[in-house]
């Protein structure tokens, strides 16, 4: 199936649920207050791919990222790890709650698809 549409009251804030999408899992996180503080405030210059948390997501509630570690393809743990994101466990690589890569040997930040917000409470993605 190319496209994939979630309803996001389904997903509880500060929760991180996992579909899966063109055979890779995919993880939409309702983000809270204070995660999305978090994430607006980190300084981009001192990522190792710099991206601001705006520039990864249209609606601050929401993360859209594909859940395919950028070290060597592991599908990383929500809520896990020293950033309040993600962990993936093959070889301790931590991201954020933005989905950036913080600590550990992959190169990249996850990932985001293509998505829409349709506007009558689902989203839309591929
Ligand atoms: Fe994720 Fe190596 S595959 S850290």
């Amino acid at each position: 199936l190319a496209k994939i549409e979630i309803k996001l009251g389904d997903i509880p804030e500060g929760k991180s649920v996992t579909f899966k999408w063109r055979g890779k899992p995919l993880f939409i996180r309702h983000r809270t207050p204070s995660e999305i503080q978090t994430e607006r405030n980190v300084d981009v210059q001192s990522l190792r791919d710099p991206q601001h948390d705006a520039d990864r997501v249209q609606d601050a509630e929401w993360l859209v990222i594909i859940g395919v570690c950028t070290h060597l393809g592991c599908v990383p743990i929500a809520n896990a790890g020293d950033f309040g994101g993600y962990y993936c466990p093959c070889h301790g690589s931590h991201y954020d709650a933005s989905g950036r890569i913080r600590r550990g040997p992959a190169p990249l930040n996850l990932e985001v698809p293509n998505y829409e917000f349709p506007g009558d409470g689902t989203l839309i993605v591929g």
